[in-house]
């Protein structure tokens, strides 16, 4: 009989190893954990709509399936598609992109992935305000840049013009803006934006502007894009979309990336070499998105109005806890810092506690960049909203009893 030879540790390269493991997929895994043993378990952990894709969009990649369009597609994204965007970007931001500006990505993750990638050396610095989407530093590691934290907490979580002109060395290459954010849901104004853009235009640096939840935005916040800036602020800025929210469609992983010709060719080579396209038929699906009704949309950002609404004035009424405004988004980044205890000192030990004592599922902030915080996901019904709330404040009152 053959011996195994003794297994010695997987020699995970040195760019992997730097890397955090998710904070937020970690939340989502202790929820199933829990959820398989039979418990109701309350879960604002999921940075995902709870609505289903919208039928029309449906049909489309029925459609586009039954007709064959199965095969690969060119790497940035079928004509359709590509023209869909650039009308949508017209007609909504008065923005001219051309067809060699604009790629299909599998998920607006790897647009970010593509534009940070095609872009970092060793040593260079990229800044990220924080609180933090998890993914941006862990991009920025991979590729081995240094990713340079701004803190914005004492704006309530809004980066300012002045916070990035603070934040700028020689070696900053790179910048990524994220409004409106995940996790704190907050948005810089356009005023502030374009001021921020004007100080890394000024300074040569580049912009990768996040707008996964651009059209999430409540009044009176306004919905804007970078992509809508004069020209001579666009020249170093890659906007990284997504379907994922807008649409409801985490699942079908389509994103896109609009960004100048030359930045756009090298991340186009970094997508041949990787995944070489967006999947066909949600090419064709996420086409449909962008040119059939938008009804869906307004009825997603109704619902999510209410919940918001509703769930800001439950937190603001529990004693040890305080929260901003989510502006954007569908997250509450409540600050818990008034109810941690002798036991329960940090965030990551609030919702360890909270997950065991309520069955709760809350993310932790720290992962975020943010300790003292937790995110909370309201992309979820109104009765679990309810429920969930009810056991936060019996879980804080048992802390301070
Ligand atoms: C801020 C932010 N950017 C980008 C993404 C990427 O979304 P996707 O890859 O599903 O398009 C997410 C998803 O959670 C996000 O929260």
């Amino acid at each position: 009989m053959m011996t195994q030879p003794a297994t010695s540790p997987f020699p995970v390269s040195q760019n992997v190893a730097n890397m955090k493991p998710s904070s937020t997929l970690a939340a989502m895994q202790a929820a199933e954990a829990l959820r398989a043993t039979g418990a109701h378990v309350v879960d604002f952990g999921a940075g995902e709509p709870d609505f289903d894709t919208p039928e029309n969009i449906k049909q489309a990649a029925e459609q586009a399936m039954r007709a064959g369009k199965t095969k690969y597609t060119s790497t940035g994204g079928i004509r359709e598609l590509q023209q869909a965007l650039i009308d949508f970007y017209a007609d909504r931001f008065g923005a001219r992109y051309e067809r060699p500006e604009v790629m299909a990505t599998s998920g607006g993750k790897q647009a970010i992935f593509n534009a940070i990638v095609s872009l970092i050396n060793p040593g260079d610095e990229v800044l990220i305000a924080k609180p933090y989407w998890v993914t941006f530093p862990e991009i920025v590691v991979f590729a081995g840049g240094t990713p340079v934290f701004i803190d914005t907490e004492e704006n309530g979580f809004v980066l300012t013009a002045e916070m990035i002109q603070a934040a700028i060395t020689p070696k900053t290459k790179v910048a990524i803006l994220n409004s409106p954010s995940n996790p704190s849901g907050r948005v810089i104004p356009p005023a502030e934006f374009q001021r921020i853009m004007e100080v890394l235009a000024e300074r040569a640096i580049y912009t990768i502007s996040d707008e996964c939840y651009l059209r999430f935005v409540y009044p009176p916040a306004e919905v804007f894009s970078a992509a809508s800036l004069p020209l001579e602020l666009r020249t170093r800025l890659c906007v990284a979309g997504s379907f994922s929210k807008t649409y409801a469609m985490t699942g079908w992983r389509m994103g896109y990336a609009l960004a100048p010709t030359d930045w756009t060719r090298a991340m186009l080579k970094v997508q041949s070499h990787s995944t070489s396209n967006a999947t066909s038929i949600a090419q064709w699906a996420a086409t449909e998105a962008l040119r059939g009704p938008q009804d869906s949309v307004a009825s997603m950002l109704a619902e999510y109005t209410a919940r918001r609404q509703w769930l800001l004035h439950e937190l603001r009424g529990i004693p040890g806890v305080t929260c901003n405004e989510p502006e954007g988004a569908f997250y509450a980044f409540p600050s818990v810092r008034g109810c941690f205890n002798d036991k329960v000192t940090n965030s990551d030990e609030f919702a360890r506690a909270l997950l065991e004592q309520e069955q709760t599922v809350v993310t932790e902030g720290a992962g975020f960049g943010a300790e003292g915080y937790v995110r909370m996901s309201y992309a979820t019904s109104m009765a679990q909203l309810q429920e969930g709330v009810t056991r936060i404040r019996r879980f804080c009152s048992s802390l301070s009893g």
